[in-house]
């Protein structure tokens, strides 16, 4: 670095987290300075946008000369030391990003799509241009997770984590829960309370979740994943009905991120809404709260809860990692971010994952039904500890009712074997739901 400790940042993107880091860096940039030594400075020097014209919600005003609406300019600035991207995608920011990489500028993102998506490649070119990317604010918004497990845990074999990793379908699954409202109302609540996207796709069919579970894995586990070898599936096929039926039986329903290393080394990764006792501690991270439960071999189980979303705490994810950014340009010349230290590792295929299940069928109500579907359980070797035939006292003369039967641990593969038979019997009218009941010790 050659312009005495005054770092320029290039801020790719200037919305809800870009805007924040303007914020942040306006009211403590002295302070970070100060912490950050040897009268290292930084300075956002350019600013990608869609459209200049915006009027942007920052504390003081921002230099039109500064904006600017192609990428190009931003990564090939001399001025930009250090390029955040903060646009979110997975196109646009890939460029950006492998760009500044190849310009040897280091990479600041919050943007667990595009690492979850196209990480091997960029990880790639920063190994190759010995140039790193720093993701903090990428998984669990101001939770400091990724330090966590890169640096603080490094002597540690993580055997599992568990988490509650998106804030949006937490606060859907609460609202749900604490009022008995169903999910299409409670979506269009947190929409309206800009808790949810307009477009609230990965929020809630668990692909954000998913993102982030994947980091959490390589970074824990050392090698890349591809997301189509894992399972996902989101909240969307939650019903009053099983929130209450839960309830009866002291579970809550959380969409859970798990991550566990199996003897020998395969690693089993899902995401799914699941039945967590009511007395586990991450039934009570609630609202748009995140929470995140490591256990490791030599620390033990370790929780981490915080805010996982919003401009302040992913603004100061993202200037954690600009700091880590400018000590590594002012006073060293290594790579310094995380790189995926194995070629490949084995997943564990989601048919081989045992859990205990909740099952619901949505059935014709006609005598036998019950024992129908019985039989093809048993033929499957899957126990039964119980089933229930929820009545809606809306309609008590409904002839398609909702029959819960609860399961046995058996390994998933089983299940779907058990459930496609269960389908081809007349007295079934759609796809049963299933949700994994989750022992979390
Ligand atoms: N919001 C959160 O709480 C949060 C938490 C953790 C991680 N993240 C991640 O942080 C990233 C940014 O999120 P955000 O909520 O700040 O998004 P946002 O509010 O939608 O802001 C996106 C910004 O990027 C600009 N932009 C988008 N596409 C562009 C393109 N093709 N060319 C130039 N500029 C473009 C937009 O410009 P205009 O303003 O001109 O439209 C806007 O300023 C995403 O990857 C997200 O997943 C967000």
């Amino acid at each position: 670095m050659s312009k005495c400790n005054k770092l320029g940042i290039g801020l790719a993107g200037f919305g809800t987290v870009g805007s924040g880091v303007w914020n942040t860096l306006e009211k403590n940039g002295a302070l970070i300075s100060e912490r950050t030594g040897k009268g290292v400075s930084l300075a956002i020097t350019k600013i990608l946008v869609r459209d200049p014209k915006k009027s942007r919600s920052t504390t003081s005003a921002v230099p039109s000369e500064i904006l600017t609406t192609h990428w190009k300019d931003l990564v090939n600035d001399p001025a930009v030391d250090i390029v955040v991207e903060l646009i979110g995608g997975t196109t646009d920011a890939f460029e950006i990003v492998a760009a500044a990489l190849l310009a040897k500028k280091p990479v600041v993102t919050g943007n667990k799509a595009l690492l979850a998506e196209r990480g091997v490649e960029l990880f790639a070119i920063s190994r190759k241009m010995e140039t790193p990317i720093f993701f903090e604010a990428a998984i669990a918004g101001g939770i400091p997770i990724v330090k966590t497990v890169q640096d603080s845990f490094i002597g540690n074999q993580i055997h599992s984590f568990t988490g509650i990793i998106n804030g949006t379908s937490n606060y859907i699954l609460e609202q749900m829960t604490l009022r008995g409202i169903d999910y299409p109302t409670a979506l269009q609540e947190a929409q309206s309370l800009g808790y949810a996207e307009a477009d609230p796709a990965l929020d809630v069919n668990g692909w954000d979740a998913a993102h982030k579970a994947i980091l959490l894995a390589t970074l824990a586990y050392g090698f890349p994943i591809d997301p189509a070898n894992i399972h996902v599936s989101g909240i969307e096929q939650v019903r009053p009905t099983d929130i209450r039926f839960a309830k009866s039986l002291g579970y809550v329903i959380k969409l859970l991120a798990v991550i566990r290393e199996r003897d020998g080394g395969a690693v089993e990764l899902r995401v799914q809404p699941s039945f967590i006792s009511h007395k586990h501690i991450l039934a009570s991270v609630n609202g748009v709260f995140n929470a995140v439960s490591v256990n490791s071999d030599a620390a033990g189980e370790s929780l981490f809860y915080g805010r996982g979303a919003g401009q302040g705490p992913t603004a100061s994810s993202v200037i954690a990692d600009l700091v880590e950014a400018a000590r590594d340009l002012a006073h060293t010349s290594h790579h310094r971010g995380f790189l995926p230290y194995r070629e490949s590792g084995t997943l564990v295929p989601i048919e081989e994952t045992s859990t205990a299940y909740y099952v619901r069928f949505d059935v014709t109500d006609r005598p036998g039904v019950v024992a129908e579907i019985a039989t093809v359980i048993a033929k499957h070797k899957i126990g039964i500890s119980g089933t229930h035939s929820p009545v809606d006292a809306s309609n008590p003369d409904a002839e398609f009712v909702d029959m819960v039967f609860l399961l046995h641990s058996c390994p998933f593969g089983k299940l779907t074997n058990a459930l496609a038979e269960i389908e081809t019997l007349n007295c079934i009218n759609s796809t049963p739901v299933v949700f994994r009941i989750e022992n979390l010790g």
